[in-house]
């Protein structure tokens, strides 16, 4: 089966609104002509809005970082998923791992989130990745296989296809260290294989799973030329116009 593959730009702590809306329009003027790859961004929650309405009806795929997985309530300083869709939002972030790190999210609350953001009519971006100590201790596909098991628990088989995975290995995140091809290719088919147990071969072969890491305009295409590596999640690169347009354009099929 082809899978489209997916670009998605995550700005992280960056940009004002009108900072984004500059770099909107740099994209736009690109993006709308491009064919074989999906493209989105991943702005910070106060351009959300702003970014929505200059999208509109384009290719461009507007992104979350973060959702709260209750519909309302007593929690100062979240977003719902009811917000976020109401402002264009597509696709959310999940369980990044300066999340998991930083802010102490864990295997439970990423489940749940999961689910608020397909309740909602958007669809999850669901990170997973093990940290250096791990793989030096031989444990990488295991965490990962517990990441994902445990975000996708509540998932039928019906909805899988609308989930993408992220494999992004917290050691490769913004250090300039990249997996080699052959490593993240290895992890890609390894949470395939999970997927096809947990779904069926059927609905694992059309799950998106990008990789992240220190994606880079000279490194992509060599990436997303690998069997299982569906495009990428892309930080510090997807800042600039013609760094993350020329990584793009490394996953056009
Ligand atoms: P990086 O970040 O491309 O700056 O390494 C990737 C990510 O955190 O999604």
């Amino acid at each position: 089966m082809t899978r489209a593959p997916f670009v998605t730009g995550n700005w992280k702590m960056h940009k004002t609104v009108s900072e984004s809306l500059a770099l909107i329009d740099g994209l736009l003027a690109e993006t709308e002509a491009m064919t074989g790859v999906e493209v989105g961004v991943a702005p910070p929650f106060t351009a959300l809005f702003a970014v929505g309405k200059r999208i509109g009806n384009t290719k461009l795929r507007l992104c979350a970082q973060n959702v709260h997985f209750e519909a309302h309530g007593a929690f100062t300083g979240e977003v719902s998923a009811a917000m976020l869709a109401d402002c264009g939002v597509r696709y959310v972030i999940i369980g990044h791992s300066e999340r998991r790190t930083l802010f102490g999210e864990a295997d439970e609350g990423c489940q749940k989130k999961v689910g608020a953001v397909l309740g909602a009519g958007m669809r999850p971006i669901l990170c997973v990745g093990e940290t250096l100590a791990e793989r030096d201790g031989g444990k990488a596909l295991s965490v990962v296989t517990r990441q994902i098991n445990a975000g996708l628990a509540d998932v039928s088989s019906d909805k899988a296809a609308e989930v993408v995975v992220a494999y992004e290995p917290v050691w490769a995140i913004g250090t300039g260290r990249t997996a080699t091809p052959a490593q993240a290719q290895e992890v890609h088919a390894h949470l395939r294989s999970v997927l096809t147990e947990k779904f069926g071969a059927d609905f694992a072969d059309q799950v998106r799973i990008q990789y992240g890491g220190s994606v880079k305009p000279e490194n992509a295409s060599e990436l997303f030329g690998q069997k299982d590596i569906d495009g990428g999640l892309i930080g510090g690169a997807s800042l600039k116009q013609d760094t993350f347009l020329a990584i793009v354009r490394g996953a056009r099929a």
